[in-house]
């Protein structure tokens, strides 16, 4: 398990670590391959992260934007993570709009998430059975150590060969669509940005708790093959009472 942690004093400053992070990376990417893929999560967390990218002075011509999971509401919904990212980074950071890979969730969820895995695997080339490697991908987490859209008891988080599934939250009675573990577990390089005090246990049981995926998804990252790095403010880094 290739992993690290990254503590900021606040929130603000963890996700400008995690942006820094995620320039650098996309540069060494850029360095030699002709394009750079980078998925982002939604949520809350990430909002800062997406305030400080705009602000970067980055060229993001060659870099394609995806996403780790979406809810299946239509752009322009507050519960859109397609809404977060665009309103807080991608229009006012002018990113290219071709090479955003947005999940079509205002279609039925099922059908986007078809969508969206062959949009990937067209992307990526991939014959049938291959999983996509992302140069990065940002993944935030719940309090209930869910992950991407891989919730407790999710059977989803079992699957080994996908590459985004539409799943059924039953704790938030909405559909959801997401990139499946096989394909989060092959990045290069995976970036969880997590925030606050009410992570600190779910934090405790990624790093030290005994393994249980279907109970605690994001322990998924102790499997991921590449580097993970644990952007996290003091106050979620901070031991448990
Ligand atoms: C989502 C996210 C999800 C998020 C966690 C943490 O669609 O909600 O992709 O996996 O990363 O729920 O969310 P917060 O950052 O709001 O705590």
């Amino acid at each position: 398990m290739n992993f690290r942690k990254d503590i900021s004093p606040d929130p603000a400053a963890a996700a400008e670590a995690c942006g820094r992070t995620i320039l650098e990376l996309l540069s060494n990417s850029l360095a030699e391959r002709p394009e750079a893929t980078l998925a982002i999560s939604g949520g809350s967390t990430p909002k800062l992260l997406f305030a400080w990218l705009a602000e970067q002075p980055f060229d993001w011509s060659r870099v394609h934007l995806f996403w780790v999971d979406e809810r299946a509401v239509p752009p322009g919904d507050p519960q859109s993570n397609f809404t977060l990212a665009d309103t807080h980074w991608l229009t006012p950071g002018a990113f290219p709009k071709d090479n955003i890979h947005r999940i079509h969730a205002e279609k039925p969820v099922g059908e986007a998430a078809s969508i969206y895995a062959d949009d990937i695997r067209g992307f990526f080339q991939l014959e049938d059975g291959q999983i996509p490697v992302f140069d990065i991908i940002q993944q935030g987490m719940g309090a209930d150590v869910h992950t991407a859209s891989l919730f407790p008891g999710e059977p989803a988080v079992l699957d080994t060969t996908g590459v985004a599934a539409a799943v059924y939250v039953d704790k938030l009675k909405a559909a959801r669509i997401t990139l499946l573990p096989a394909v989060l577990a092959a990045a290069r390089h995976t970036l969880m940005l997590v925030c606050g005090e009410d992570k600190q246990q779910a934090l405790a049981t990624v790093f030290d708790g005994p393994e249980s995926i279907q109970n605690f998804p994001a322990q998924l990252t102790r499997h991921h093959r590449g580097e993970v790095i644990w952007f996290l403010d003091e106050a979620a880094a901070r031991p448990l009472a």
